[in-house]
């Protein structure tokens, strides 16, 4: 059994909430660990649609576990590669929503952004504070900041280490909406429903997609997309949705 996250499941969402409220959420390697093989068997699973990640009312995750980190040595990071296991987390290929009450700050910020998208409460305080630590972000902070709120904000707040609030979250790009703490938890689950009711095949191509704008020229891109468009009319789902539209009735995306 996990110690360090909890994981529930409604219908085809699975709920991972991180369960270390007493340090705030700080990721250690344990947590990161149980993360990889809890959701590892979860990310090929067809029945599960939609991850959702959380944490507590004060604190999505309040960075790495600086208290793990402080005595190591150089030698001891490099040799294996702290934080590498984190890359596996953004690999999954199942759409991953970011549910983010309070603060989320250094690798809690991260964490987040390794999410397809992130939703915060009217509590969320984000920040990347590395720097007041002698040290800079180390789980992905310096690259997926910058791609998503571009240069001159990212720069700003991994040198000054100052926290935003969810209103400038929203408003520079960092965070797809804002909802009342009261209700995010239930609306994030219903967006998360909602996703997780469409062909999964179809979601993770659409999310390859969407992140391949990060990777590619605006003409690999293109060309990317549109030969993925036609594969797409192989599939059961496009069959099953154009007629279900055609024929005005839902569409049953798992013939089973
Ligand atoms: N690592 C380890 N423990 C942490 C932690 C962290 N990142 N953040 C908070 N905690 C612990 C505190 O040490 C404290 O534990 P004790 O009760 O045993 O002392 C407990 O959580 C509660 O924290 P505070 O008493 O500090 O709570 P607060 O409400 O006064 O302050 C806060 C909240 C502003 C978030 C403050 O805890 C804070 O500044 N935390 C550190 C934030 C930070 O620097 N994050 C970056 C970490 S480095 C990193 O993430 C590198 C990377 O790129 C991956």
């Amino acid at each position: 059994m996990p110690e360090n996250i909890t994981i529930t499941r409604e219908g085809r969402v699975v709920l991972v909430t991180l369960n270390r409220p007493k340090q705030l959420n700080a990721l250690n390697s344990a947590l990161a660990r149980e993360i990889i093989q809890e959701l590892a068997p979860l990310d090929r699973d067809p029945s599960v649609g939609c991850f959702v990640l959380t944490g507590s009312e004060k604190a999505f995750a309040a960075g790495a576990d600086i208290k793990e980190m402080s005595d190591k040595s150089y030698d001891e990071m490099a040799e294996i590669d702290f934080f590498a296991e984190w890359e596996i987390f953004a690999k999954f290929r199942t759409p991953k929503i970011a549910a983010v009450r309070g603060f989320a700050l250094g690798g809690g910020c991260e964490l987040a952004m390794m999410c397809d998208y992130i939703i915060a409460s009217d509590t969320a305080k984000f920040g990347q504070p590395e720097i007041k630590l002698g040290v800079i972000a180390g789980i992905g902070g310096t690259q997926r900041m910058t791609k998503l709120i571009g240069r001159a904000k990212s720069m700003q707040l991994h040198l000054t280490g100052r926290m935003i609030d969810a209103a400038e979250a929203l408003e520079c790009g960092l965070v797809a909406q804002v909802i009342p703490d009261a209700e995010i938890m239930d609306h994030v689950m219903k967006e998360a429903a909602t996703i997780a009711g469409y062909a999964k095949p179809v979601a993770q191509v659409a999310r390859e997609a969407v992140n391949r704008a990060e990777e590619l020229s605006l003409a690999e891109g293109l060309l990317w997309e549109r030969r993925v468009f036609h594969s797409l009319f192989a599939t059961h789902a496009q069959k099953e949705g154009m007629a279900a539209f055609v024929e005005k009735r839902a569409p049953n995306f798992r013939p089973d």
